[in-house]
């Protein structure tokens, strides 16, 4: 790696990538710590990544009845998610198209329409301005309120999940997650699923990147990082996280996948159900799931895990977004989902086993998120850059994936490896070049 003259905020934009090319280096397990706290990193990854992909908004049981919106945030910037009286999903970039006054400061609500609250612009949740105040007296003629509908954001949905881009022209949504859908389909597609509650928001002092990157490749910190519930016998020993596979797809996505498990740990009155939603080999493998953990690049993680509850093992499905608010800082939104279908019991049960585990206040939560604010405080200012410090991504480099493993993907034979980082990280170099 060359010697920095320079530090990045003196650098043009050839240089910067330039550089970023010459020391990010996937396929040799080499990343740079620079790369986790810098603020050139950060802009560049917001004009590269997070402006141009598709980025989770939210779940379409968050707007099961006409009316209901959603504020969300879509790379910094608020948007409208509305199901309007025809049933239809649209979202709008939440700004009055008068003056610019933020539209709606709700998180969430049911309304047909919309009035700013700067002078009273009224948007109908299609779009449309419908109403302004004293318009014939005060604008005559003048104004044509059919060129002043809200700004359309793209959105797509697969399988309840909405994603959002400010990209003109995306990569097909579909396209986009590729063969990844085959891992979302037992997570989100085995029955209706529907969103308990709001999700849960809190910040935490981390780089994004180890949030996504914790997710779609590190089993191996749950023996230490985690030891505790070992200790307290939630789980049978502190190596139980290496039983099962790694897998990686495409466009930086992937999850590692605990198996086997001799209990089925969902409701057993839906499995018509999931058989009919799933392939004969997702049914197979959701069957013995123990857990699933994964990453959406960039920054959507997916979680199913299980608990035990009463000496009873019960699973509970959540979805995390890490959401960047600085290079050192991000705010992390967390989904429990639970199936629609479920008894009661079982819905309670499910959402006391996340609230004991990765809720804010769960216990596995707490753990990751002392660990990444540490890392991420170590990464920072110019020392690491000027220093030249790197991290060490080899774990797994001397292994073949396995052959006869039934989903997509290049797949590993058990969870202890950093083949899915290496992935992760050469798509979002990729993406800094695009
Ligand atoms: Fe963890």
């Amino acid at each position: 790696m060359s010697k920095p003259e320079v530090l990045l905020d003196e650098m043009t934009r050839e240089e910067t990538l330039q550089y970023l090319n010459e020391t990010v280096r996937p396929e040799e397990g080499v990343i740079p710590a620079y790369i986790l706290a810098d603020p050139t990193i950060y802009k560049l990854e917001h004009e590269k990544i997070f402006m141009k992909t598709w980025i989770l908004l939210g779940h379409e049981s968050e707007l099961s009845q006409k009316n209901d919106y959603l504020t969300r945030d879509l790379a910094g910037y608020s948007v409208i998610i509305t199901r309007s009286s025809d049933g239809e999903l649209r979202a709008f970039y939440n700004m009055c198209t008068h003056r610019g006054m933020k539209l709606c400061r709700a998180d969430k609500g049911n309304k047909a329409n919309f009035t700013c609250p700067y002078h009273g612009f009224n948007f109908k949740n299609t779009g449309e301005l419908i109403g302004v105040p004293l318009q014939n007296d005060i604008y005559g003629d003048k104004m044509d309120k059919s060129k002043m509908s809200l700004n359309k954001v793209t959105i797509a949905t697969y399988k309840g999940l909405i994603f959002g881009t400010w990209n003109d022209n995306p990569q097909p949504l579909e396209d986009f997650l590729g063969d990844y859908k085959w891992y979302l389909d037992m997570v989100f597609g085995r029955t209706e699923m529907e969103v308990v509650g709001p999700p849960q928001k809190f910040i935490v002092h981390s780089n994004w990147k180890i949030g996504s990157d914790n997710f779609v490749s590190d089993s191996y910190h749950t023996m230490v990082t985690h030891g505790s519930i070992a200790a307290l016998g939630m789980v049978p020993s502190a190596t139980y996280s290496k039983r099962g596979y790694q897998v990686h797809t495409n466009n930086g996505h992937g999850c590692n996948i605990g198996m086997p498990n001799p209990d089925f740990a969902f409701p057993e009155n839906l499995i018509d159900e999931y058989k009919a939603n799933l392939s004969a080999a997702q049914f197979e493998m959701m069957s013995n799931l123990k857990n699933l953990i994964g990453t959406v690049f960039p920054n959507l993680s997916i979680l199913v895990s299980h608990t035990k509850i009463k000496d009873q093992l019960i699973s509970n499905t959540t979805m995390r977004l890490w959401k960047p608010v600085g290079p050192d800082k991000m705010e992390v939104m967390t989904w429990f989902l639970v199936e629609k279908g479920a008894t009661e019991d079982w819905k309670e049960r499910s959402r006391e086993a996340y609230i004991l585990t990765f809720s804010p206040s769960g216990i596995f939560e707490q753990d990751d998120t002392e660990v990444f604010t540490d890392i991420t405080a170590a990464a920072s200012g110019t020392m690491p850059y000027t220093k030249q410090l790197t991290y060490n991504y080899t774990m797994g480099m001397h292994r073949e994936p396995v052959k006869d493993f039934p989903g997509p993907g290049v797949a590993y034979p058990d969870k202890f490896s950093e083949a899915g980082s290496r992935n992760f990280y050469r798509y979002w170099l990729d993406l800094m070049n695009s």
